[in-house]
């Protein structure tokens, strides 16, 4: 099975698979305030990660690159940054680090974007060469690390070798040109991760919880004979994720994603302390259905969205949802007391 033919699968699958798992954010409300006084004019959706200021929370997360369809995908979602001011992430681009020939499909992100927030990205095991070549690649602002070992495991042809990755991650960090990212890819992250990732000095974090596109269901489609079906529902919710991070507000920059369908999603993640909000799937869908105008559109309508929600809130500023109340319910509020997460 080549690469390409694994990227393609990806993007099929993620486009086919019905969302079927809940991503918490139901167990999650705003307590709405009738004497908000504040301006709608007023509200202002700029944030920063990793120092760089960012004119909207939403950033397009990780999705492909290569040669043939996915090129073409890369270069619809890079238009769709340019034109609404999102950051944009790249797919992993490990295949472009073992075939120059493919930088090109990489670098389009960056050509059609030229001053645009854009993230490189890699598996948590890369050296720090390989991270340093992934930046200039595509003169990337930040670089993601992904974990994506529930993938790994259920993938025919995945790695099986998990051990050391800490270490790695820490060597990156601090031997790489950029901040880093370090991102799950969709099982979430717990207390007991976080605290590894604080030890080793990281400071931004992608959650990507359960509850949107599912790796695992992806593989199992992928695969012949017996499959991991027990394993789809592997992991925590985007909404459960971010509470585990509670304590380690002060001490990582958090970006809250994995199954954010909508504004609202992306109000409860800013909420619980996000200062930006990944969406991959979400977008995808409409972008390969309905093309770059309709994604431009869905975004622009997210940003009204996202402005009316602050204002709703009191809020002038996306840090200050962070002080606002969310009332939680159901499994979630389960969960916290059971973990003991105030
Ligand atoms: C992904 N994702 C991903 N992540 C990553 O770090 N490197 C990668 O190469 C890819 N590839 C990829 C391909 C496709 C087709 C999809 C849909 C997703 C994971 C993605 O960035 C995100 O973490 C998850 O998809 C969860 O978010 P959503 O889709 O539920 O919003």
């Amino acid at each position: 099975m080549s690469t390409e033919q694994r990227k393609l699968d990806h993007v099929r699958y993620a486009l086919e698979l019905p969302v079927t798992m809940s991503n918490g954010f139901s167990d999650l409300s705003f307590v709405h305030r009738a004497l908000p006084e504040r301006d709608l004019a007023d509200a202002s959706l700029a944030t920063s990660i990793g120092g760089l200021t960012l004119s909207s929370p939403i950033l397009l997360n990780a999705m492909t690159g290569g040669a043939g369809p996915t090129e073409a995908i890369n270069r619809k979602l890079a238009e769709l940054a340019n034109e609404t001011g999102i950051a944009m992430a790249v797919g992993s681009q490990r295949a472009a680090l073992n075939d120059e020939s493919l930088r090109s499909t990489y670098r389009i992100v960056r050509d059609v974007n030229p001053d645009g927030v854009i993230i490189g990205n890699l598996g948590a095991g890369a050296t720090v060469e390989d991270a340093q070549r992934a930046v200039e690649m595509i003169d990337a602002d930040l670089l993601h690390l992904h974990l994506n070992v529930a993938q790994e495991l259920t993938m025919p042809e995945g790695d099986r070798s998990f051990a050391g990755l800490l270490e790695r991650i820490q060597q990156v960090i601090e031997g790489v040109s950029v901040p880093v990212i370090i991102k799950e890819v969709g099982n979430g992250m717990s207390i007991e991760t976080y605290r590894m990732l604080a030890s080793i000095g990281a400071r931004c974090v992608d959650v990507a919880g359960r509850g949107g596109t599912n790796f695992v269901a992806i593989e199992n489609r992928r695969r012949s004979g017996m499959q991991f079906q027990q394993l789809e529902g592997w992991g925590q919710t985007t909404a459960v994720s971010l509470l585990e991070a509670q304590t380690y507000l002060d001490r990582f920059e958090l970006i809250g994603s994995g199954g954010v369908q909508h504004a609202l999603d992306v109000a409860k993640c800013l909420a619980l302390g996000a200062r930006a909000v990944g969406l991959a799937g979400a977008i995808l869908r409409p972008l390969m259905e309905a093309g770059v105008e309709h994604a431009i559109q869905q975004v622009e309508h997210m940003h009204s969205e996202l402005r009316t929600i602050l204002t709703l809130q009191g809020c002038e500023r996306i840090a200050d949802l962070s002080a606002r109340p969310l009332i939680v319910r159901g499994e979630t509020a389960e969960w916290c007391r059971l973990r003991g997460i105030p």
